[in-house]
C-alpha cells in the first residue's frame, strides 16, 4: 500500500501540498486529477523519493520513504515503475536497448536474462516487433507503449503513471488504457495514475481523487465520483470524451 499522511511541501513561493491524505490500496488503480499546476507531479515524485515532505509522511507497504537512505531508495524504485510523460525515451538507443535500461541498473543478470526479460515486456505491451527501432522512427503510442515496458522490466509491484495518455488520440489512448487494466489484472501491480482525461480516469480507475489547494478535494470511487453532484467533480468528469 501507499499511504500519504498530512504531507506538506512548499516549493518556492508556493504551498503546493498542503496536508496532502491518500492510500492506494493493492491491486488497485489509484487516480489524481487537478488542474496544471496544482502538485500531480510533485505528488508522485514524493512517492518515489525524489521530493521529500516539509512534514507529514510517505509511507510504502509501512516504510517510510522519507527517511529511506540511498540505498534504501534503490530498493523501493525497483518495485516500483515509473512511467513518464510521453515515455521520455533515449532517441540514440533502441526500444529494446531502453526497455532494459533500469535492469542494468538495478539487478545484476547475464545478457541472455536481460535478453529474454526485455523481449517478454516487449510483447506484453505489443511492442516485440520494433526492439530495434529508434524512438524518433515510432509514433507517440509506440513510444508511451516502450516506456510502459520499461516501468515494468524490473517486474515492480507499483506503477506510477504520469499522463498516460497526453497527445494520443481517443483510439491509441484507449489501447493503452486497456494495457493498464491488463498490467493490474494480469500482473496484479499497483497503479498510481496522474491524468487530466476523464476517459483514462473512467477507463483505468478504482478510485479517484481531485486536488484542490494542495490536498484531495473529493475522492471516491469511480462510480461514486461519476454520481456526485461536488462541483469539482463536475468541473473534472463533465463534458468531452478524451
Ligand atoms: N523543483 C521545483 N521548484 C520550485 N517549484 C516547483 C518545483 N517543482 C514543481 N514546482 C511548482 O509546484 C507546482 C506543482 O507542480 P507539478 O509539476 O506537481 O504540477 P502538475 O499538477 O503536475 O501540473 P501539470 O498538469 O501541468 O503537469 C507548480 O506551481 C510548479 O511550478
Ligand atoms: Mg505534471
Amino acid at each position: 500500500m501507499i499511504e500519504l499522511r498530512d504531507v506538506c511541501k512548499r516549493l518556492g513561493e508556493r504551498q503546493v501540498l498542503d496536508h496532502m491524505s491518500f492510500r492506494v490500496p493493492k491491486g488497485m488503480n489509484f487516480v489524481l486529477m487537478g488542474p496544471s499546476g496544482c502538485g500531480k507531479s510533485v505528488t508522485l515524485k514524493h512517492v518515489i523519493g525524489i521530493l521529500r515532505p516539509d512534514s507529514g509522511s510517505v509511507q510504502v507497504d509501512d516504510q517510510d520513504v522519507q527517511s529511506m537512505d540511498r540505498a534504501q531508495l534503490m530498493a523501493l524504485r525497483k518495485r516500483m515503475g515509473y512511467l513518464f510523460q510521453n515515455g521520455a525515451l533515449i532517441n540514440w538507443l533502441t526500444v529494446a536497448e531502453n526497455v532494459a535500461l533500469p535492469l542494468r541498473e538495478h539487478a545484476r543478470v547475464s545478457k541472455s536474462e536481460l535478453q529474454q526479460r526485455v523481449h517478454e515486456v516487449l510483447g506484453l505491451v505489443g511492442m516485440d516487433h520494433a526492439a530495434t527501432q529508434y524512438p524518433p522512427a515510432i509514433s507517440g503510442g509506440m513510444k508511451l507503449r516502450t516506456g510502459l515496458a520499461r516501468a515494468l522490466v524490473t517486474n515492480p509491484e507499483y506503477v506510477l503513471y504520469d499522463e498516460p495518455n497526453a497527445g494520443l488520440d481517443p483510439i491509441i489512448s484507449k489501447q493503452i488504457h486497456e494495457l493498464i487494466v491488463e498490467v493490474r489484472d494480469r500482473l496484479g501491480v499497483t497503479g498510481l495514475i496522474v491524468t487530466h482525461s476523464r476517459a483514462c480516469a473512467t477507463q483505468c480507475g478504482d478510485r479517484i481523487g481531485i486536488i484542490e489547494n494542495g490536498r484531495l478535494g473529493i475522492e471516491g470511487s469511480v462510480a461514486e465520483i461519476l454520481a456526485s453532484d461536488n462541483p469539482l467533480a463536475r468541473s473534472f468528469l463533465d463534458g468531452g470524451t478524451d
